[in-house]
């Protein structure tokens, strides 16, 4: 059984454990994250109220985070999921769609119109999860990281909660 629930300042060695497991180029741009060989999973970027937290059978199984897009007023009904991640012993059971759909209920809950996030092109995996959860590319930067010695585009996807204005 899948359940989803907020996460505590607690849970940050579980989900920096996960991240870890599943960071690599075919996931992130962006090196993993130390600080000095430790990784923090909570901090001034990442708090316990903007992750959520999948359990499968009461073990924590994978999180995402969502955040406001920007600090902008004018960009307030706009939120982006900035994480997802499934341990790699528990990926395949629907943690990862159940995630998501739970993170895209919470922003409707708190009045969003769209929710958005980027995906690098080659994360196939990822991109079929969102698009089954109701995502659709709104953008391709094309060429934008050098990863392994390949350029790889990133895309962007946006789940419109309210049907957005023609
Ligand atoms: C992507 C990820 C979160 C999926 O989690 P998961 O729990 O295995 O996903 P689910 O079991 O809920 O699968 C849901 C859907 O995702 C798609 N999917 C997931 N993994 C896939 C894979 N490796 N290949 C193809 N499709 C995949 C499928 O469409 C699947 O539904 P379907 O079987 O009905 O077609 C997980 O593989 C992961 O943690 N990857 C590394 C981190 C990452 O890529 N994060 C996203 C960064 S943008």
């Amino acid at each position: 059984m899948i359940d989803v629930r907020l996460a505590s300042e607690s849970d940050g060695p579980v989900l920096a454990r996960i991240d870890l497991a599943t960071w690599g180029p075919a996931v992130s741009p962006a090196p993993p994250p130390t600080a000095g060989g430790r990784y923090l999973f909570f901090g001034d970027r990442t708090k316990p109220s903007d992750v959520l937290v999948a359990e499968l059978d009461g073990i924590v199984a994978g999180w995402v985070k969502v955040q406001p897009a920007s600090p902008l007023t004018s960009h307030a009904h706009v939120r982006e999921i900035g994480g997802l991640a499934v341990d790699p012993a528990q990926q395949g059971a629907g943690v990862g769609r159940r995630l998501v759909e739970e993170a895209v209920r919470e922003c409707s809950r708190l009045g969003a119109r769209k929710v958005t996030l980027r995906v690098l092109g080659h994360n196939v995996g990822a991109r079929r999860l969102y698009k089954r959860c109701g995502f659709v590319p709104e953008g391709v930067l094309r060429g934008e990281f050098l990863l392994e010695g390949r350029y790889v585009d990133d895309v962007l996807m946006a789940c419109h909660l309210v049907a957005p204005v023609p």
